[in-house]
């Protein structure tokens, strides 16, 4: 936490114009700032997830993308374990791998069964998938719910989908578990259902990105949940942030 009036200054500035640059929705806005006016704990939470590897939090949308080389170094391959495989040769992340691991084992114990169906997808992977859909279901549709290489989530090698990989999913018995217990193991729902204005795509009930435990408490605590709303900030904050530094 700033120490001088002078940083506070700053930090206020900072973060009024970060809250402002990502279009939070205002009942958002609002209660941060006033959160922060109470207590430090929004700044304490945001400072200790910045500590953190970067491509927990980092932005991956319609607008932002990684670039088309960039391929995670820790990859290990996912094999049937308390969760269950497709196919062979799918891979994550080993932070990703383990915490879906433990996860698995926790729904194990409540007799269901996570199954993944899609995991790192490579930028040529991406390219591939994307121009698949589009001849499937033309370009239009295809862009509500495939993203076009560089903009997946699925580059960083942190995200599952899982099961059916359909809206049915929502409804089984393992969709209604990550659904209320997801959050606990650090996964967030990316593409939750009524939020396509806000995150470019339709309502993904099997699409769950890993962020690390705190980052999801952080999102449930001061985002309504809302992955999008939380990354589109931290981006904005991190770039006004850079011009300090
Ligand atoms: N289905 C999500 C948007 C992706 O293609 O990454
Ligand atoms: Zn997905």
């Amino acid at each position: 936490m700033p120490g001088s009036n002078n940083q506070q200054a700053v930090f206020s500035h900072l973060l009024s114009a970060a809250l402002q640059n990502a279009a939070l929705p205002d009942y958002i806005s609002k209660s941060i700032t006033e959160n922060i006016a109470e207590n430090p704990s929004f700044i304490l939470d945001l400072f200790e997830i910045m500590q953190k590897d970067p491509y927990l939090y980092i932005l991956v949308d319609k607008k932002t993308s990684l670039s088309g080389n960039y391929e995670p170094d820790d990859l290990i391959e996912l094999t049937n374990k308390s969760y269950r495989v497709n196919r062979t040769g799918m891979t994550l992340r080993e932070a990703a791998e383990a915490s879906l691991e433990k996860m698995a084992a926790a729904a194990a114990k409540e007799g269901l069964t996570l199954l993944a169906s899609s995991a790192y997808r490579s930028y040529d992977y991406q390219a591939q998938v994307y121009e698949r859909n589009v001849r499937q279901v033309g370009q239009e549709a295809a862009d509500r719910e495939s993203a076009r290489p560089g903009h997946s989530q699925h580059q960083l090698g942190l995200v599952v989908d899982f099961g059916s990989i359909t809206d049915a999913f929502a409804r089984t018995p393992e969709g209604l578990w990550l659904s209320a217990n997801a959050s606990g193991f650090g996964w967030s729902l990316s593409y939750p259902d009524g939020y396509e204005e806000v995150t470019g795509y339709r309502w993904e009930s099997w699409h769950y990105r890993y962020v690390g435990i705190e980052l999801a408490e952080f999102i449930k605590n001061y985002f309504d949940g809302i992955q999008q709303y939380a990354l589109k900030f931290m981006h904005e904050w991190v770039m006004l942030a850079s011009h300090f530094d």
